[in-house]
């Protein structure tokens, strides 16, 4: 409970930053869950005219029910600000894990379109070193997934299908596809291995974000912790 009380702290915080007339991307999880709350609470009680891009269905269908008005890729070609969760944050490069929630390919592309990209999470997800125990989530084709992980284990990886628990069926992406749990342990060179994965024939996505978020706000014991990208 803790915990999801620093996340919709730091949910409040981001939704904050957004302005009138922006396009928004709206990140997917359950801390994404609140900022897109705290956003349909502002459009509503502020009358602010925004338009916004998901990251899923889920978030679309969340935002859509609350009456934020919707856009697309058709339409839009630059996204002013997207919050978005994570699973990891590496202290000081703000480098990511994101995929536990299977929307990681949108929310990579909705994350290169943004003039700024904003993580909100709980203090557990800010790390010295990313991976570990946590697998990082790898979306792959269907099609010849066993070879595209047999590759995946030539980097030095473990991948494991997702399949959720009590399921006859293994997980799929908004896109169709399925991801691939590869656990690292300890990643020394996070850039290295995003870039290696990049290039692995079968590969859609790599969960690894690198160098893309701009700023962490992080709901601590003691409030919400702002952490800003190097410059
Ligand atoms: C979704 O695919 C992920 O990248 C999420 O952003 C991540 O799993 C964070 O989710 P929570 O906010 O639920 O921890």
């Amino acid at each position: 409970m803790i915990r999801d009380e620093q996340r919709r702290a730091a949910a409040e915080a981001a939704v904050a930053l957004v302005e009138d007339g922006m396009v928004v991307g709206l990140g997917t999880g359950s801390t994404a869950a609140h900022f897109i709350d705290a956003l349909i609470r502002r459009v509503r009680d502020e009358k602010l005219n925004i338009a916004a891009i998901p990251t899923s269905k889920r978030s679309d269908r969340q935002a859509r029910d609350g009456g934020i008005q919707m856009v697309s890729f058709a339409t839009v070609k630059q996204v002013d600000l997207t919050v978005d969760g994570a699973d990891q944050i590496l202290r000081g490069s703000l480098d990511l894990v994101k995929g536990l929630g299977g929307a990681l390919l949108r929310e990579k592309i909705v994350a290169a379109a943004s003039r700024r990209l904003v993580i909100i999470a709980d203090a557990s997800k800010l790390v010295d070193r990313l991976g570990g125990k946590i697998p990082v989530p790898v979306e792959v084709a269907e099609f010849g997934w066993e070879s595209t992980a047999a590759r995946i284990e030539t980097l030095g990886g473990k991948p494991e299908r997702r399949w959720p628990k009590g399921t006859d069926q293994p997980f799929r992406t908004d896109g169709g596809n399925y991801i691939l749990d590869c656990t690292f342990g300890d990643l020394a060179d996070p850039a290295g291995l995003e870039r290696a994965l990049s290039q692995t024939i079968g590969v859609v996505e790599s969960g690894l974000f690198i160098g893309m978020a701009d700023m962490a706000l992080v709901g601590t014991d003691r409030g919400v912790k702002r952490l800003d990208k190097p410059a």
